[in-house]
């Protein structure tokens, strides 16, 4: 696998930083995570836009222009072999003596990029759904950044994986939908679909902006407001989205059916939607 950091491509495991790194030492930085279709970049503006709003949240200065993020991502996704991959792209603050404070002067940020296969989901997982747990949400406030700092999500996570299911979904303050742990959440009742809106409480999903699109062009009716975990439990139909998962069904949260248990049709829509979208825009 070659990667990319701090300004050249090389076999990953030549790849090293320094332990001083605050993104090592701190977690102090930002990521994004693109989806590589038949060697043709997912939203690569939108994803640009939302790294340079986690950028201005951190006070980190953007190291590239666009033209510039277009060239190493597109030379990344031709030296990797997959036709479809997923690339994480991450940058911190650099290498300094550890100190909370920003290091003054600045110092080069650490740039690292990479290219893995992208797997979405099998065929068994999209006929079959995903079981989910919830919990409550307590992550911090600033959930709209794309931080690398991601404890809290990675143990509401693990709590998933442990209760033998993919996802934990979230509510703030025990009552408020926000999001899942990797992923958006969308509700479906009577034929309509429900979303939380982007604020700072969770990060704003380049596929929950695909979704609504894909509702607006095919006149599939939805409401963005705050969403109750009644409303979540009473749910027909609940969903997952996110670029490596693209859309999936939860038929079962905290051990109870979601409907009838099964994904249901508006997932069965908005999957098909999801990939002639895809087929479209990126395999033509
Ligand atoms: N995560 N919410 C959270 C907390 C996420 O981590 C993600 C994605 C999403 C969905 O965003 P998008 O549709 O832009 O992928 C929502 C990525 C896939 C990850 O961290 O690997």
């Amino acid at each position: 696998m070659t990667v990319y950091l701090n300004g050249k491509f090389l076999p990953i495991s030549e790849a090293k930083i320094s332990v001083l790194d605050r993104g090592f030492i701190f977690g102090d930085g930002v990521y994004e995570v693109i989806p590589v279709y038949s060697r043709h970049i997912f939203r690569l503006p939108e994803h640009l836009l939302r790294l340079q709003r986690s950028l201005d949240s951190i006070k980190l200065d953007n190291p590239f222009s666009d033209a510039e993020w277009t060239n190493i991502i597109g030379e990344l996704v031709a030296c990797n072999e997959p036709e479809d991959q997923y690339l994480y792209l991450h940058i911190t603050r650099g290498v300094a003596k550890r100190d909370h404070a920003f290091p003054y002067p600045a110092v080069q940020p650490t740039v690292f990029l990479m290219s893995n296969p992208l797997n979405t989901p099998s065929a068994a997982l999209l006929q079959h759904g995903i079981r989910a747990i919830t919990a409550s949400d307590d992550r911090w406030l600033h959930c709209d950044i794309k931080a690398i700092s991601l404890l809290p999500n990675v143990l509401l996570r693990q709590m998933a994986i442990d209760a033998g299911c993919a996802e934990t979904i979230l509510f703030r303050d025990n009552e408020f939908l926000t999001e899942g742990s990797s992923s958006n959440i969308f509700v479906v009742k009577n034929g309509a679909l429900l979303a939380p809106p982007k604020n700072n409480l969770m990060l704003p999903g380049i596929t929950y902006d695909v979704v609504l699109e894909l509702a607006v062009a095919n006149s599939i009716p939805y409401e963005i407001r705050k969403v109750l975990r009644s409303e979540v439990f009473d749910a027909d139909e609940l969903l997952l989205t996110s670029s490596t998962k693209e859309v999936l069904a939860i038929v079962q949260l905290d051990g109870k059916p979601i409907g009838t248990g099964m994904p249901g049709v508006m997932f069965a829509k908005l999957h098909d939607l999801y990939q002639k979208f895809k087929q479209e825009v990126m395999r033509t």
